[in-house]
């Protein structure tokens, strides 16, 4: 159902925020007498989902097993995954797929009409359903549909979520810190409106926008994991941030994917001198986990000098190369590369947060009536390095785990507390937007030059203090001007960066996607890095952080 009419408070069941594979599993598991709002900062197919090209993980071939997906998630993620997400997850994967294929998501299949199996890094088996190389299209654009035609859901687009309201914020006399809702900005008409409601979930993606160069859509700016710590949260091992090794090297086409799914199928990567030189790294060459791949052409490009290196599938008949890879085909032909003939110019890009903000099995956080759900959340399935099409399987299980939970817990005419309505009469208009870009460039230079693939306590460092500098001038431009899209964001991605040096910092070994020269080895101990806020309320009971 479209948004129609507005006052600018509204009461609802549950407030989700993200229209996502995260945000729509929730809003579409929860049973119709729920009143549902969806909040989208942009359109709602403008998210990571979208863009999934690989698949999704699930074991469906008699010759795989639960067993074999968990073992090769505990590898990928340098055993410092949580069991028991790990067996939650893999275990989802059956009714994701039928979640997903009763709400009628068209996955290709194979001669047999059965779901195509693809495969990608870290899988020791074929367990990736797949639309094409397009799969996030196909299941946005379904689920996005079936939300529309839900006359129990409103939906919310341009409406960017700026901080939640809870009974702490308020000053209520609460034992445990509890979600009433939040506060968003519509972007159309500039106005901040009230959202109330027993259930809020934060479904808002990751944050790789932190960082100069990356695969993620615009939308990744880290909102719900910021939103979720200045409220109370905790956030857990955000210095894992996976970069994938095959990102489009083109003037015209920045943040454009290769999938992975293009190395399961057999291709290689080379150098300019033809060599195949994943060989020399990992025996499983091409299709080791992204960490190593991705660590490997950063040290071929800085060792030879070269600016990216080549994704070569030209081996493979043509025929198969276009069925397989039509997205891709099509657009690299438009930027003049045939790759039936041609090798594709790849370099690594900041991808996905294996971070976020702690949860439990039922998707729920610190705080009362909280959930945070798919990229924004840390269920500890990723450990150290996620796994190839684990999260969008990791979006479904906990997006319908949390329906399920918001269900057992749902009161009948429950009575929002008395909140005050955004109070902007303080500040004054923008004056000068530029203060919000440089800081935006600064900002993702910082990351990308001292907090990438290769680290070393030293740059960290560096990055921390002019972090910490940009944040006093953001909170302060913040404190003193109205709220616009860009500041809202800029205010998350700089907080979301500190945590990430902060956890880097806190890390003294390399394990997955962590890696630094001044620790180069493993750590005996397996740890999280868990992040704890000034203001979380210790008595709530909780979860999966110690
Ligand atoms: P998203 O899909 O990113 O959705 C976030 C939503 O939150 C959006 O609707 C956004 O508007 C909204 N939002 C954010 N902040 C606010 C705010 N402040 N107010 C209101 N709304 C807000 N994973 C796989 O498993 N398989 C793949 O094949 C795969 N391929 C990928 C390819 C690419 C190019 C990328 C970028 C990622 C890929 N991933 C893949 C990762 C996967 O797509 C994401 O982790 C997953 O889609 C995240 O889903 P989500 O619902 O958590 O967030
Ligand atoms: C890809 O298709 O390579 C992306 C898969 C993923 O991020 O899981």
């Amino acid at each position: 159902m479209e948004m129609s009419n507005l006052s600018s408070t509204h009461q609802f069941d549950v407030i989700i925020v993200g229209s996502g594979g995260a945000g729509l599993s929730l809003a579409l598991s929860l049973p119709h007498h729920f009143n549902i709002a969806v909040l989208a900062k942009s359109t709602l197919t403008d998210a990571s989902t979208y863009y999934a090209q690989g698949g999704v993980a699930a074991v469906l071939d008699e010759t795989d097993s639960i067993q074999q997906h968990i073992d090769d998630t505990m590898i990928a993620g340098a055993h410092l995954c949580e069991l028991d997400a790990v067996k939650q997850t893999v275990e989802g994967g059956k009714p994701s797929v039928d979640f997903l294929l009763n709400n009628g998501v068209q996955f290709t299949l194979d001669e047999q009409s059965q779901l195509h199996l693809t495969r990608e890094g870290g899988h020791s088996q074929r367990r990736i359903i797949h639309a094409a190389d397009a799969t996030g299209r196909a299941i946005s654009t379904t689920l996005v549909q079936r939300a529309q035609e839900k006359d129990n859901i409103t939906i919310f687009e341009n409406f960017i979520a700026i901080d939640l309201i809870t009974s702490q914020k308020l000053g209520l006399d609460e034992a445990h810190n509890r979600a009433l809702g939040l506060y968003a900005l519509d972007e159309k008409t500039e106005q901040v409106h009230t959202f109330l409601a027993p259930f809020t979930a934060l479904a808002c993606g990751g944050a790789m926008k932190a960082y100069l160069y990356t695969s993620n859509p615009d939308i990744a700016t880290g909102d719900g994991i910021a939103m979720a710590y200045r409220a109370g949260c905790r956030v857990a091992n955000m210095e894992f941030n996976q970069f994938h090794p095959t990102c489009l090297y083109h003037p015209q086409a920045r943040s454009f994917l290769i999938t992975e799914a293009m190395r399961g199928e057999g291709a290689y990567l080379r150098l300019p001198d033809g060599e195949r030189f994943m060989l020399r790294f990992d025996e499983r060459a091409e299709l080791a986990p992204r960490d190593i791949v991705a660590r490997a052409i950063d040290y071929e490009i800085k060792r030879l000098g070269i600016r990216h290196v080549w994704l070569d599938i030209t081996h493979k008949p043509e025929a198969f190369v276009k069925e397989h890879f039509p997205t891709l085909y099509a657009r690299l032909l438009e930027l003049g590369i045939d790759i039936t003939k041609e090798m594709i110019p790849v370099v690594p890009a900041a991808h996905y947060t294996c971070g976020g903000v702690v949860v439990d099995e039922h998707s729920q956080t610190d705080i009362h009536g909280l959930y945070a759900i798919g990229e924004t959340s840390y269920t500890g399935l990723h450990g150290a390095n996620r796994m190839a099409s684990n999260s969008l399987l990791e979006c479904f299980v906990y997006g319908m785990s949390a329906a399920t939970h918001i269900q057992s817990h749902y009161v009948e005419n429950y009575s929002s507390p008395q909140v005050p309505e955004w109070d902007d009469s303080q500040v004054m208009n923008p004056d000068e937007d530029v203060v919000i870009l440089q800081n935006w460039d600064e900002l993702r230079q910082t990351m990308w030059n001292y907090v990438g693939i290769v680290r070393t306590t030293k740059r960290l460092q560096r990055a921390l203090h002019r972090i910490e500098m940009l944040k006093r001038e953001i909170t302060e431009y913040y404190e003193d001007y109205q709220v616009s899209k860009n500041l809202i964001e800029l205010r998350n991605l700089v907080l979301v960066s500190e945590m990430i040096v902060r956890c880097a910092m806190e890390r003294k070994e390399s394990r997955g996607l962590h890696f630094t020269l001044d620790y180069p080895e493993l750590a005996p101990e397996l740890r999280k890095t868990v992040l704890t806020p000034p203001n979380f309320q210790v008595e709530t009971p909780l979860v999966n952080a110690e």
